[in-house]
């Protein structure tokens, strides 16, 4: 049977689409999984540089849902580290730790050419990733 050219120019294109979606998830990544932020008051497109949410019971409990759906996974469970990735634990407190947790999540980090972390910026909302880190510094604990 022949394809008519239309028909192959779409499949063609479903082709490269599966083929592309497979390089920025390659070696098995898993997807970014959303992050309900209902209950926590919205902050807007710009970009805050410290955290809103700090010592907000409520972003603590979404934090801990959206960090255990995706950043468990190297960064360990209750955020104790099993070697893959950091303890962030001892991630500074305040906006000091605030910066480097955002620029992090924003942009994840790339070594050597590949994503050791992927960058969460188009998959997570600002009140996602501020609720993550105000789970994250709930559970600080100071070196050693
Ligand atoms: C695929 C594994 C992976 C996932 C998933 C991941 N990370 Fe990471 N992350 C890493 C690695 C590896 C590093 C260390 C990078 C380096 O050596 O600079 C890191 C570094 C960090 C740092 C900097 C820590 C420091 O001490 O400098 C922060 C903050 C961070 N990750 C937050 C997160 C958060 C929040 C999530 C979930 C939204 C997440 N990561 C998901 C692997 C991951």
């Amino acid at each position: 049977m022949r394809i008519p050219p239309i028909a192959r120019r779409t499949l063609l294109a479903a082709a490269l689409a599966a083929a592309s979606a497979s390089v920025v998830h390659g070696h098995g990544d898993v997807q970014p999984q959303p992050v309900d932020t209902k209950g926590l008051p919205a902050l807007g497109p710009d970009l805050l540089a410290e955290n809103p949410y700090r010592g907000n019971p409520k972003a603590v409990e979404i934090g801990y849902s959206g960090y255990t759906q995706n950043c468990a996974r190297c960064h360990g469970l209750e955020v104790i580290s099993g070697g893959l990735a950091p303890d962030l634990r001892r991630l500074e407190t305040g906006s000091e730790g605030d910066a480097w947790f955002m620029e992090r999540i924003q942009n994840g980090a790339m070594i050597n050419g590949t994503y050791k972390m992927p960058p969460f910026r188009d998959a997570l909302s600002q009140e996602a990733m501020w609720a993550i880190r105000s789970y994250i510094e709930s559970r600080h604990v100071d070196e050693g």
